[in-house]
């Protein structure tokens, strides 16, 4: 009887060990989902193609090292068109539907930030590539941190250069009317006037996304005698206004911010002929770094330039996994993950990033850059 019940007790813990076992294998298996949610579709989708790109083929990159602790990574595209309702849905997609371990997005601030808020519900770690608003880090949401710079950093080096190196005298100030836009209009308007030369602001007026006819915007622009325009905005606008501007024989200088980093904006002006001589702030080109050397020959052997915000999502898919794999597995809650990325330097294809306790990066590398005829963006070097 005692052999009997030993020899039950031994089939019952060996098929026990044999379901841990295939328990675990399955666990093995299964994937860490990071979830990409940005603008796919839509006027702004050249900047979801970035962020997607650049995620996948950070995934790649770790799973041919053998992922996460075994794992393979998989990335998860949603989209958000840019638009707040559509993020928020996109966001809760995100965590009920595809309940992904972790979020890289949004692109827009105006989704980034609705979305966020979802996330926080759900404990979900997000980093946000490209969302530059203050706002997105200063409610403090202890699941958020971006991987980009923000406006009331961007604004301070363009109003500097306008009124330094531009020595801009009259100003027209425009935005797009959103979070972005009409934020970082706002940190360049205040960084103005607090330049030495003090450059007359001659007008503040907003667009509406999805406009395309500037005509009578152009026509005040004239009016105004402004001799440099600084937009507030993306690309689908940005392109179509220095165009018309151009077109009517304006020769202000166009200034803007991150919102025009893609090969689009070449495409929504009319080409190379009409960038020239835009400049940009954007933050120090990761592309040149001895650790994204690897990476950009991979990207340019595929025939794909990793130009704008690519690298950011490499580097904010490396944080999470640098993250994940650090953090105890029974508690990767997003506050537990943010945490510990607060605390530790991550090794990134854009050199080492370290966040504050708000989730921003510690080090602000915003620099001007000059699109020129070809149609490529390249560091502008001062000439003062
Ligand atoms: N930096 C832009 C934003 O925050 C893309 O919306």
């Amino acid at each position: 009887m005692k052999i009997l019940t030993n020899q039950v007790t031994g089939v019952a813990l060996g098929l026990i060990g044999s379901i841990l076992f295939f328990a675990n294998v399955l666990a093995a298996a299964e994937p860490i989902k990071i979830a990409v949610g940005g603008p796919h579709t839509g006027s702004y989708a050249a900047f979801g193609e970035q962020m997607l790109r650049g995620a996948l083929k950070a995934a790649e990159d770790i799973n041919a090292k053998g992922g996460i602790e075994g794992k393979k990574i998989e990335i998860v595209k949603v989209d958000d068109e840019c638009k707040p309702m559509v993020a928020v849905n996109a966001a809760n997609d995100i965590v009920s539907k595809y309940k992904a371990n972790a979020v890289v997005g949004h692109f827009c601030s105006s989704s980034t930030i609705p979305a966020s808020k979802t996330y926080w519900e759900y404990d979900t770690l997000m980093i946000t590539p490209a969302s530059t608003n203050p706002e997105v880090t200063e409610r403090k949401l202890d699941n958020v941190l971006r991987m980009c710079g923000r406006d009331d950093q961007q604004g301070v080096v363009a109003a500097n250069f306008v009124a330094d190196e531009l020595s801009a005298k009259r100003i027209a100030i425009l935005h797009d009317k959103t979070t972005y836009g009409l934020g970082l209009a706002k940190a360049f308007q205040e960084a103005l006037g607090k330049t030495k030369s003090k450059p007359k602001e001659v007008l503040f007026e907003g667009i509406t996304r999805g406009e395309r006819d500037f005509s009578t915007l152009v026509t005040k622009i004239r009016a105004d005698k402004a001799d440099v325009v600084y937009f507030g905005g993306l690309h689908s606008e940005a392109g179509p206004l220095l165009k018309q501007m151009r077109d009517q024989g304006l020769k202000a200088d166009f200034v803007s911010g991150d919102g025009i980093v893609s090969k689009d904006f070449v495409t929504a002006a009319g080409g190379g002929k009409y960038v020239e001589g835009v400049y940009v702030t954007f933050g120090s080109d990761p592309r040149n770094l001895e650790e994204s050397k690897t990476v950009v020959a991979s990207f340019l052997k595929e025939g794909k330039e990793p130009e704008g915000y690519t690298l950011y999502s490499y580097a904010s898919v490396q944080a999470i996994a640098a993250a994940i794999e650090a953090v105890d597995d029974n508690d990767r809650s997003g506050k537990k993950l943010a945490d510990w990325l607060k605390a530790h330097e991550v090794k990134t294809v854009m050199g080492p990033k370290a966040w504050n306790q708000a989730g921003d990066l510690k080090t602000s590398d915003y620099v001007i850059y000059r699109w020129d005829a070809n149609g490529n963006y390249q560091e502008y070097q001062a000439k003062k």
